[in-house]
This record gives structure tokens, sequence and C-alpha cells, in this order.
């Protein structure tokens, strides 16, 4: 008998049918400051009404442009990891700040209050949240905490609603990395930083979330451990993708000579550890 796969069962019933079938394009997101031509990428997580943590991330990636689902890379694996300190395995749900990738960072705080994407953007969280079940959101990095205060001060009903969930704004995923690249600080300060702000950030999110299995929400360490990082599950994946696409290691990656290049061209490469074929 083969082993019974899972995976995402995709846009299929209301409002999300209606909501992919009206993706705003280029009209809404500027060519010059979004990778438009990768397509927008929507979500990952539950959309039948069993999440009971939002995360919202900043934009999409390249694992996420191949693998159609967001914070699948590094990023959303550390993510994954804070979930799985909290006791939360498959009940979230993730949505972006921006459905396509930002094309340089100034980019992105340029576009946040833009009224095509953030009337989009309203919609999407209304139905994530509104008459739900999550009891806190996770904002990741200073653009979602932003997207977030948009939405909760946009409407009585959006703030009535806001009011009663636990809003964690922590650093975001790859903070450390991006900091240390602006400001020339060592990458192992930026790192510690982020993980005692993740660190603090856990007693009042744990406590606001039921969780699925036995919590841990111990401190992170100075530095990222190997269990920090949780594989992304099959079933957050769109049916017959390769188990690696779900794995820590690196397999999508921009390459080319110039800009203009490496904004055309992903490369993906299957890990070495996954190379099940004989060799000759
Ligand atoms: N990938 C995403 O989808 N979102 C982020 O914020 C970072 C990486």
């Amino acid at each position: 008998m083969v082993a019974a796969h899972r995976s995402c069962p995709g846009y299929v019933d209301e409002p999300f049918a209606s909501l992919v079938a009206q993706y705003p394009g280029p009209e809404a997101y500027p060519l010059a400051d979004f990778r438009v031509e990768w397509g927008p990428i929507f979500h990952r997580g539950r959309l039948d009404g069993s999440a009971r943590v939002l995360v919202i991330g900043q934009d999409p990636a390249t694992h996420e442009a191949i693998s159609r689902r967001i914070l699948v890379g590094e990023a959303g694996q550390r993510v994954q990891g804070l979930l799985a300190r909290l006791g939360i395995t498959s009940s979230y749900v993730m949505l972006n700040v921006y459905l396509y990738s930002v094309f340089g960072q100034a980019a992105g705080y340029r576009h946040v209050k833009d009224e095509g994407i953030v009337d989009y953007r309203h919609r999407w969280i209304d139905a994530v949240l509104l008459e739900s079940e999550v009891t806190a959101v996770i904002a990741l990095g200073t653009l979602a905490k932003r997207a977030f205060a948009l939405w909760e001060d946009s409407s009585p009903e959006r703030a009535s609603r806001a009011a009663d969930l636990h809003i964690a704004a922590v650093r975001h995923p790859t903070y450390a990395e991006g900091s240390a690249m602006a400001s020339g600080q060592p990458l192992e300060d930026t790192t510690a930083a982020q993980l005692a702000d993740w660190s603090a950030q856990l007693p009042a999110l744990s406590a606001a979330v039921t969780p699925e299995v036995t919590p841990n929400p111990k401190p992170y360490g100075d530095t990222w451990a190997e269990q920090d990082l949780v594989a992304i599950p099959e079933q957050d994946l769109p049916p017959g993708t390769p188990e690696w696409w779900r794995a820590v290691d690196a397999w999508a990656v921009r390459q080319g000579a110039d800009a203009q290049e490496k904004r055309a061209t992903i490369k993906v490469t299957v890990p070495k550890g996954a190379r099940a074929w004989p060799t000759l």
C-alpha cells in the first residue's frame, strides 16, 4: 500500500475562490517595484476555519515563487519552529503584506498604504479573521505590523475583532541577516537580538493560543539551533510537490550576471540529500 499523501486543497470554497479569481495585477502593483512576472502567491495553511493563529509575513521570495505558497524557505521554517514552540502544528494561516515579491526593500515601505493593495489585503484578512477561531496574530516585521494596524483602524467591526486578539509584533524571521547587511553589525549580534525579541514574546503569545500538542515556550539561545527550524508540513503545499521543497536546504536562488537577468532567473537545484537516483 502506498502511504497516503496530504496536500493543500487550494482555493475551492468561498470567499477564497472569489479572492483568487479577482487578484490585482500591475494596475495595483507597479512593475518597477514588484516582481509581478512571477505571479501572485496568496497564503499558506488552513482556510477551513480551523486556524487559531494568523501569521502575517512580508512578501514572497524564491522558494515561494516556485512552491506557490508563502513562507516556505528559511524564513518560513523559522516561523514553523516558533509555532512548534507554541504547540501549534497545523492550525494556522499565513498571509503576506504583498502578493508579489518586492523589488528593493524601499519599495516595500512605499506601497504599504496603496489603495488597490490595501483593499485586496483587507478582504483576505477579513476572510481569515472575522468569525474565526483565531486568538493570536503574529506580525513578522514592521510592514506586517503596519498592515495589521491599517486593517484594525479601517472599520469599527475590524477594530472590535482586533481587540479580542493577542497581537505579537515580532522581528521579521530574516531581520538578523537584513540588519547585519544594512548596519555592518556582526550577524552574531543581530541574530542574538532577534532571538531575544522572539524569546521575550513567547510567554504572552503562548498564553493566548490554545495548543494542539504540548507547547515548549522555552527561550531561544543566542544563535539558531537545528531544532529551531521546522520543515514545512506536507499538507501546506499543492498536491504532488517533491518532499525536498519542504526541507531546510536552500534549493531556489536568484541567479544572473546583472539585476535584469537575476530578476528573470530562479535556479532550482535538487539538494544532494534528495538525489535518490542511481548513478552510473
Ligand atoms: N517569504 C514569505 O513568503 N514572506 C516573508 O515575509 C519572507 C519570506
